[in-house]
């Protein structure tokens, strides 16, 4: 991302020049919703997200302005309400999760931009957590490992933001590798990186444009149904503690004890940690056939069973599979956003130009396409 826009408007507002840090966004091949359940989840670092200029001022406040917002705000250190602005609870929060932790920090001037687009499912607020987690760390010599600064994103968005999310995007955007997908186990936090350059093929993103007002809150109730059923199951299984220990036969068991709906959403999650296993298999055999069969079944549940699908979506996913695509699944927490498709090169410019004027003529307004670059982590530049 060029840092010229960013290093001129941090001129123009603090006089001076500071230390500029990326953070990217993240894709997601599989494994969806499985990270807040203890599972599995295969994440990429994306080449678009967050860099900001960022400076000490020798002051107890911290005083930000969002370029692509065009929005200024200022606020204390010690102080206890959130900023006004959605944008700015992002760094507030970053920086009370730092100083709960028990570090020392100083105030700081910043400036920052995005080329990530926001709203598409793509981590924007992971990835402005995880600049700024990291940015503080450093340039106040803090020492915090990246686990712990994926963390600190984490915290912000359960208690500054209001969304109840897993380790998945934070994480990503930290540990990203060019190249590589991360496979990541989201109860002992081990990962492995997975080389990933389908030959023959190209990753695809279609933004659905559709925004979920209601987003968040819909989001925390599919993590309530997940603990509902936990709960249910431990009655009988006490070392059964997140959906990734149960099994379909475990959640039978408790069918009449909790809700019709509660039950297809554990149904997806059980089956989902093992479609992302399965799919992990036949990535290392470079059988991406089975890979994408296991992306649609991922679309399917998703849509079915944990309703986080739109019509937007299911559109662009029945369009894929019409033209041919190997894979292809609603990515992120959903609810509008994109859908991630593994498209075979020669069939790439009939499946982007059927997609886009089936689209426009169904819903009237274009979706937006997004090649995929997968590159690395948070740095500074
Ligand atoms: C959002 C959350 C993640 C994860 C995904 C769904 O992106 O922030 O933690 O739960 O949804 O896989």
């Amino acid at each position: 991302m060029d840092s010229t826009g960013v290093r001129n408007s941090f001129k123009k507002h603090f006089a001076a020049e500071g230390d500029l840090y990326f953070s990217p966004g993240r894709i997601n091949l599989i494994g969806e919703h499985t990270d807040y359940n203890g599972g599995f989840v295969l994440p990429g670092a994306i080449d678009k997200g967050i860099l900001a200029e960022i400076k000490t001022n020798g002051q107890n406040k911290i005083r930000a302005y969002s370029v692509d917002y065009d929005e200024y705000s200022e606020f204390g250190l010690n102080e206890e309400n959130k900023p006004s602005q959605s944008w700015a609870c992002y760094l507030f929060g970053v920086a009370r999760e730092i100083i709960k932790r028990g570090h020392k920090i100083g105030g700081f001037d910043t400036v920052f931009a995005g080329d990530v687009p926001l709203g598409a499912g793509l981590s924007s607020s992971a990835a402005l957590e995880s600049t700024f987690a990291f940015a503080i760390n450093d340039i106040f010599g803090l020492g915090i490992d990246k686990f712990e600064l994926a963390k600190i994103g984490q915290a912000t968005e359960h208690n500054y933001c209001g969304v109840k999310c897993g380790i998945m995007d934070q994480f990503a955007s930290l540990f990203g590798k060019e190249g590589h997908l991360i496979r990541l186990d989201c109860r002992s936090l081990e990962y492995e990186y997975v080389p990933f350059q389908p030959k023959g093929y190209k990753m695809v993103l279609i933004d659905s444009v559709v925004k979920h007002e209601l987003a968040s809150s819909a989001y925390n109730r599919r993590r309530e149904s997940c603990e509902a059923v936990v709960a249910a199951i431990q009655k009988r299984h006490p070392n059964v503690s997140l959906l990734r220990d149960a099994d379909l036969k475990m959640l039978d068991e408790v069918k009449t004890e909790i809700s019709a709906e509660d039950y297809m959403r554990a149904e997806y999650v059980i089956e989902e940690i093992q479609r992302l296993l399965d799919a992990c298999e036949a990535l290392k055999k470079g059988d991406y056939k089975t890979v994408g069969e296991k992306m649609y079944g991922t679309h399917h549940g998703m849509s079915k069973l944990y309703e986080v699908s739109c019509e937007e979506l299911d559109y662009l996913n029945d369009v894929a599979a019409a033209c041919g695509v190997i894979g292809s699944r609603v990515m992120g927490g959903g609810f509008g956003g994109c859908t991630i498709n593994l498209v075979p090169e020669e069939k790439y410019d009939t499946f982007i130009e059927t997609a886009v004027k089936g689209f426009a003529s169904k819903f009237g307004k274009e979706p937006k396409v997004y090649p995929v670059a997968i590159s690395n982590g948070t740095r500074k530049l």
